[in-house]
């Protein structure tokens, strides 16, 4: 199984377009054909989730994802969104450390933890996203970071949960940059997050848990990056903006 989860951030703007554009992808995929398994996770912005939850309920190979989530379940915290309200709307996965939100909401790496807790006690499988920014990869500090976002996401998630989550690794520096690291840098990121996964949990757990790439993928690179660098899939943004392209992508990527 391939996931290509689809990041579509503040760009589409109406409820006319988000069923435009669910449309327009059902229909690309219809044409396409596709032979391999592939799940497509759209996390549309919040005030959307009924509009594409309507459309996708109806496709086993698509999936609507939130694009965060709080830690807490309730209470006063005016503007979060609780984990059980995204489970009540119809989805199935969540966003959880992306670099936007890190940065424009100051999401910290104790808050990323605490998120995939919320997340996974209310049977949503968090998306843990985690890379460098440009400092640390040019300084080959790159190890450094990746395990320590990691274990923070995953400070409290035991063994027999892992099979819930999915992580992906997304340099900064690489996200709506349209330049991407070289497959052996992704290979090697791959590596290391596949090796703390390892010495912190049951070898069956920590080898099965899907590893993907996002930052600037396209349906030109798509297919070098899962390929060559042996991932179970992408987490695209601009390039998903064009849903007969993401189709191209999902369709690459087996
Ligand atoms: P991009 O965004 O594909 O535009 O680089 C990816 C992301 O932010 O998840």
């Amino acid at each position: 199984m391939k996931y290509v989860v689809v990041n579509l951030k503040m760009n589409v703007l109406t409820k006319t377009a988000i069923d435009t554009y669910c449309s327009a992808l059902i229909a690309s995929y219809s044409r396409a054909r596709l032979t391999g398994d592939v799940q497509i996770v759209v996390c549309p912005s919040a005030p959307h989730y009924d509009t594409v939850f309507a459309r996708v309920s109806k496709h086993k190979w698509l999936s609507l994802g939130a694009q965060t989530v709080f830690w807490q379940t309730k209470g006063a915290f005016t503007g979060e969104i609780s984990p059980r309200t995204l489970r009540d709307s119809g989805a199935e996965y969540v966003l959880i450390g992306h670099s936007e939100r890190r940065h424009i909401g100051h999401v910290s790496g104790e808050e990323v933890g605490k998120k995939v807790r919320a997340a996974l006690d209310a049977r949503l499988t968090p998306i843990v996203l985690v890379g460098e920014e440009s400092p640390d990869h040019d300084a080959g500090r790159t190890k450094k970071v990746l395990t320590e976002q990691l274990l923070e996401a995953f400070a409290t998630v035991a063994d027999y949960e892992l099979s819930g989550c999915i992580l992906a690794y997304e340099p900064v520096w690489a996200v709506g940059a349209g330049r991407t690291p070289s497959i052996d840098e992704i290979a090697a990121a791959r590596i290391i997050l596949r090796k703390v996964l390892l010495e912190k949990y049951r070898v069956d757990a920590a080898r099965e848990m899907p590893i993907l790439y996002g930052g600037s993928v396209s349906d030109r690179n798509v297919s070098e990056i899962v390929k060559q660098a042996d991932l179970q899939g992408v987490v695209v943004g601009t390039a998903a903006l064009d849903p007969a392209c993401l189709v191209r992508i999902a369709y690459n990527c087996v």
